[in-house]
């Protein structure tokens, strides 16, 4: 049997939905959720990442903006424009779009993002939360997975998963939401990185298998155990002469052959990219209605 096909699309459609539902209750209160994104430089990748991000905010009903600043920005001028953003209570929500340029410590600058904004859950507060089982923001991507899991009957409980990638932007935050004792969690979790001497052998042992690093095709067929779950995270635009763009966007899985094998998968595109988008709107109502709750 073919794996079936997990639309991440549909889901993420459900999502705005709801969100929509949320802003309008919330405007009827006299709040409108609001989302402050920082952009700084000209990356034409992060323009487009940028510009996607408020136009879905702007299609729910929320207030949202782009603050842009020049490449060459100073840090110190940066984390004044972030403490400004912080204390304007028109934003719940406040992101800084990365990568930023070589000169600006990403660390300094996401850690500055007031928690109670943090919705791109970057802040060593929100991480430090997760971990705890506290109430925390989770970034978009690894919320996003868990969403995805849990809105498709692939409940991670008692089940193993294994993340391909550490990255702090999704394969560490995905594993401290898989290990908690508490909804969307208690799965039995493994992380492969590079110094992991033979990945195949974890990502065959698999119940869900998320790799989120980067690299094209890398998970073959033979990788991938008989009725697994595949989530691929990963994103990559690969030459492709036939396209009008001369590009196309691959994931990290071998699609068509681990397709065969696998119970269901993401695509690429259409898996786990909406559900960011998706999620990163479901957090800045969740900011303007006063924060995360505990995980049940
Ligand atoms: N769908 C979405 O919405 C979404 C959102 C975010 C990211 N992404 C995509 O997800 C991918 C990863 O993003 P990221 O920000 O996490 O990247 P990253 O910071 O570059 O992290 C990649 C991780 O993969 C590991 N890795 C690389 N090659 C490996 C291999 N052959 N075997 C095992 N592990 C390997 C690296 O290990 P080391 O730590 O040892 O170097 C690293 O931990 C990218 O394609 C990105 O575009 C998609």
């Amino acid at each position: 049997m073919p794996a079936a096909i997990i639309d991440g699309n549909a889901i993420a459609a459900q999502i705005r939905d709801e969100v929509r539902a949320d802003v309008a209750r919330l405007a009827a209160a006299g709040v409108q959720p609001g989302l402050a994104v920082v952009l700084v430089g000209d990356n034409p990748s992060s323009i487009s990442y940028v510009r996607g991000k408020t136009r879905d905010a702007a299609e729910v009903g929320m207030h949202s903006d782009t603050i842009r600043r020049p490449a060459d920005i100073t840090q110190d001028d940066l984390l004044r424009l972030v403490e400004e953003l912080n204390a304007d209570p028109a934003w719940h929500g406040v992101i800084v779009q990365l990568p930023l340029p070589p000169h600006i410590d990403e660390s300094a600058v996401t850690a500055a993002v007031r928690p109670e904004k943090d919705v791109d859950g970057l802040n060593p507060i929100n991480v430090g939360r997760l971990f705890r089982g506290e109430p925390a923001f989770v970034g978009a991507t690894p919320a996003g997975v868990i969403e995805l899991l849990l809105r498709t009957g692939h409940d991670p409980a008692g089940k193993h998963a294994v993340i391909c990638g550490r990255s702090n932007l999704v394969g560490k935050p995905l594993a401290g939401l898989l290990i908690q004792k508490a909804r969307g969690g208690n799965a039995t979790v493994t992380i492969c990185h590079t110094a992991t001497p033979d990945v195949a052998e974890h990502t065959r042992r698999a119940d869900i298998l998320i790799p989120v690093m980067g690299q094209p095709r890398t998970i073959t067929a033979d990788m991938v155990r008989e009725g697994s779950v595949v989530i691929d995270v990963g994103i990559t635009r690969v030459p492709d002469a036939t396209k009008k763009s001369g590009g196309r966007l691959v994931g990290d899985v071998d699609f068509e052959p681990v397709a065969a094998k696998a119970a269901a998968i993401t695509p690429v595109p259409g898996g786990v990219g909406p559900m960011t988008r998706a999620m990163l709107l479901s957090n800045t109502v969740i900011a303007a209605r006063g924060g995360p709750a505990a995980r049940a």
